[in-house]
């Protein structure tokens, strides 16, 4: 893996000359986040060499290189997620690459099912910390110490100064933010009844396909990292008939102002 990172560096370079130091990824409905950037490139991942290619509606395919004030930042413009079919090196292989890009910080968003009954529909939550039910472990196998260690400590996978640097940012915006764990599952099927219950029974307060892998895959390599969810469906009784792919695009579209103003600014601030 470490040769094919290098190869994907490689490539990318010789194309642009571009040192980002925040990564972001974008998750569903969430991609006009680039709009809050001075966009300098844009290289769609089919012309990336090692890069899988996002097969869901509403993701689109491209890393986007720009900056936000004097910030220089490379945006995901889609990811990939296990039940797509591709395996969790794939899926964390754009994290690989943007930390030998020169990242330093990592933004990951997503939408989510909220099982905290304090949420609603179009809350945004931010994650403090995450429960790993996805059913491969990203750094399984082999070690790579230039990547980072065998043994990952995860006591603060979110990192705690940006939490508490979003939750004053949003103080000064006026925007409601929740504090969250999220628990990852395969997908591609939403929960049922049951699971919801059993997600909230295991001291989660949100659940979702993404994000679990990319986060740890972070931490290996030693990223700061911030996660920040839109609850884009109730996972109870009076809701739960209702979920539909359609519908989450359309509650994490409601939200999405809310989530670039906080990404924006805490990329300005922190
Ligand atoms: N479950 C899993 N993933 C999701 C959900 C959900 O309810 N909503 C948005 N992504």
């Amino acid at each position: 893996m470490w040769e094919k990172v290098q190869q994907t560096i490689s490539y990318i370079k010789e194309r642009i000359d571009f040192k980002p130091e925040y990564g972001v990824i974008l998750g569903s409905g969430l991609g006009s986040f680039t709009e809050e950037m001075q966009v300098k490139f844009t290289l769609p991942y089919n012309e990336i060499p090692n890069f899988p290619l996002s097969t869901v509606q509403g993701h689109k395919g491209a890393l986007v290189f720009g900056t936000i004030g004097e910030k220089k930042v490379v945006a995901m413009q889609g990811r990939f997620h296990y039940y797509e079919g591709y395996s969790m090196t794939e899926v964390t292989f754009p994290v690989r690459v943007m930390k030998f890009l020169g990242v330093e910080k990592l933004v990951v968003s997503n939408a989510s099912g909220g099982v905290n009954p304090s949420y609603k529909v179009g809350s945004v939550v931010m994650i403090t910390d995450h429960i790993n039910m996805t059913p491969e472990h990203p750094l399984r196998g082999k070690n790579d110490e230039r990547f980072g260690p065998r043994f990952v400590n995860m006591s603060e996978p979110y990192s705690r100064k940006m939490i508490a640097k979003v939750t004053e940012l949003a103080k000064e915006l006026n925007i409601e933010v929740h504090e969250g764990i999220y628990l990852g599952l395969q997908g591609p099927t939403f929960e049922t009844l049951a699971e919801y219950r059993m997600v909230k029974i295991l001291g989660a307060d949100c659940v979702g396909m993404s994000t679990v892998p990319e986060v740890i895959v972070a931490r290996h390599m030693n990223l700061e990292t911030f996660g920040i969810s839109v609850i884009t469906d109730m996972g109870n009784e009076e809701s739960i008939g209702t979920i539909s792919h359609d519908e989450v695009l359309e509650a994490a579209k409601e939200a999405e102002p809310k989530v670039r103003s906080l990404i924006r600014e805490l990329i300005l601030k922190y």
